[in-house]
């Protein structure tokens, strides 16, 4: 019997370690055997700890079980799907689930994370292998039909980058793998690397032989351990077996792979600071240009690509640009993994190819707030995404849909909030958050940032807002225009967005865009 309980962050955090050990003592107990994988979780999130077994049919599931539920599910013989009242029946069939287009996270929650052979099962390694006989410019080419744009939230197409790259001449390139995840409510960089770390190494090695790199780096953040212990485990697997290495599967290719860990700051999720901090250095941001594609780590030639795009690679790489294509609208193709969270009944992990509403995702998958209450608002984005209010739901999940509003897709973190927030206060905590993590190199962001949440306070309490609301206004036109990088730069997104769409929080009546 083969009995699959994540591993995962999201669902330890829940209690799945507790559930793996009891079910591991009543199996003993009981004289049975099981095989029990610690899988990925498959992005479900109010149904974890959810159990797995394997059957004729396809995988039963059972959730959210608790350690007192085990008995009872031995009792029920659930090791052969036996029905108990936790019984969710065939995991596949769940809605959430088969609606979903997953791409990048086809083998999340199906295999072991940390199995090579799981992962050579279900199609891995097909794209490097395919990638192993071609040019450098054809597997460029095969990114850049793709039509994949950077997922970390810039939306930079890769195929570019990749070729900046490619043809700058250079004895040394550099590939790193920005997983310094720190937008709230974000969570798939994470899910890849704890769930499925072999598809980010496979996509750094094909990148790395597209480009002619043969160092990459993981920048991790420190925050996640979970991630860190799978990733070390899977490229010591992927080195043993030569998929790493000097002589790539016998091969004239070499690619070598480590994993650094970050300090905690967000701004080292910035790419330059991101490499002054790989470097040894205080992370603080560096002027662009040059372009760290031309002059990047140890001012050598660097693709830095999120952990979302990298993972993507792999299944371009065998299935073709093309294939990947076909899904998405517009100038956004393929698929999006959309991060559900905040005040939602149904939080987790959706991926779907671009073009379904916001309001779909919130109501249809999410099944609207947590506390039953009306959705007031939903920042999209991360921290630096702007709020987005009911009138906007039906805008589709595209960039340039929500650029055309003043919104930001980013790496598509979705946040709900329902009509208990007070929009006022949470523009006053977006200020804050850019003036505690401001680098602190540019003046309109390490000072604009402070006197930003003097002057939300000052409106907040009422003072002077005739002359305090403009203020703010000139404000958030000095960061978004002064300041260096996103930090500064797009903290007025979240400001303004409550100050337009929710006047009614700050005190004052409704006032054209800033
Ligand atoms: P950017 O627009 O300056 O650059 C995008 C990427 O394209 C960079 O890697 C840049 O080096 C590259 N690039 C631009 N022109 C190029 C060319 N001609 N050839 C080759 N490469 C070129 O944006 P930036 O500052 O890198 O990212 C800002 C975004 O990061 C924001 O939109 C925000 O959504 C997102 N973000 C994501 C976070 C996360 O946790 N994932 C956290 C904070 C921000
Ligand atoms: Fe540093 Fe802020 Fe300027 Fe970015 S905008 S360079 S974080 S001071």
């Amino acid at each position: 019997h083969t009995v699959y309980i994540p591993g995962d962050a999201a669902a330890v955090s829940l209690g799945a370690d507790r559930v793996a050990a009891a079910v591991k003592q009543e199996a003993e107990k009981r004289g049975m055997q099981i095989k029990l994988v610690r899988n990925g979780s498959r992005g479900l999130f109010w149904l974890e700890p959810l159990l797995e077994v394997e059957t004729p049919n396809g995988r039963i599931a059972y959730g959210p079980v608790q350690v007192k539920d085990v008995a009872g599910l031995f009792d029920a013989n659930f090791v052969a799907g036996g029905q108990h009242a936790l019984s969710l029946g065939l995991i596949e069939e769940l809605p959430y689930l088969k609606n979903q287009q997953r791409l990048t996270f086809q083998r999340i929650g199906i295999t072991d994370p940390v199995s090579l052979d799981d992962y050579i099962a279900h199609d891995g390694y097909r794209g490097l292998k395919n990638a192993l006989g071609m040019s450098g410019a054809d597997i460029v080419k095969q990114v850049t039909d793709s039509g994949l744009r950077g997922r970390g939230g810039a939306a930079f197409p890769t195929g570019i980058k990749w070729s900046t790259v490619l043809n700058t001449p250079s004895e040394q390139k550099y590939i790193i793998c920005n997983a310094d995840e720190g937008d709230s409510g974000t969570f798939s960089d994470r899910m890849v690397m704890e769930g499925d770390p072999f598809v980010l190494i496979e996509g750094m090695t094909i990148a790395g032989i597209a480009v002619g790199a043969t160092q990459g780096y993981i920048y991790l953040r420190v925050e996640y351990p979970h991630a860190h212990k799978a990733l070390n485990a899977a490229i010591q697997k992927a080195y043993a077996a030569g998929y790493l290495g000097d002589k790539i599967l016998g091969s004239g290719k070499k690619f070598d792979l480590e994993v650094r860990l970050g300090a905690g700051a967000y701004i080292c999720g910035e790419e330059t600071s991101l490499m002054e901090s790989l470097e040894g250095k205080r992370g603080l941001v560096r002027f662009k240009p040059p372009l760290p594609a031309i002059k990047g780590l140890f001012g050598k030639p660097t693709i830095v690509n999120n952990v979302i795009s990298l993972a993507s690679v792999p299944i371009i790489l065998d299935k073709g640009g093309e294939f990947y294509r076909d899904y998405g609208m517009g100038r956004s193709r393929g698929t999006l993994p959309l991060q559900l969270a905040g005040n939602i009944k149904y939080p987790g992990l959706v991926e779907i190819a671009f073009g379904m509403t916001l309001r779909e995702l919130l109501y249809d998958y999410g099944g609207g707030s947590a506390s039953g209450r009306p959705i007031k608002a939903v920042q999209v984005g991360g921290p630096l995404g702007a709020y987005m209010p009911e009138s906007q739901f039906d805008t589709p999940l595209d960039y340039e849909a929500f650029a055309a509003i003043w919104a930001v897709l980013g790496h598509g973190g979705v946040v709900a909030f329902d009509d208990t927030v007070d929009m006022a206060d949470m523009a006053r905590y977006s200020m804050e958050f850019c003036k505690i993590e401001s680098c602190g190199k540019c003046t309109p962001c390490r000072i604009g940032s402070t006197r930003g949440v003097e002057v939300i306070t000052d409106i907040i309490e009422g003072r002077d807002l005739a002359k305090n609301v403009p203020l703010l206004r000139d404000l958030c036109n000095t960061l978004l225009n002064g300041s260096l990088c996103a930090l500064g730069g797009m903290t007025p997104y979240p400001v303004l967005s409550a100050l337009n769409h929710f006047p009614e929080d700050f005190g004052i009546a409704g006032q054209a865009d800033a």
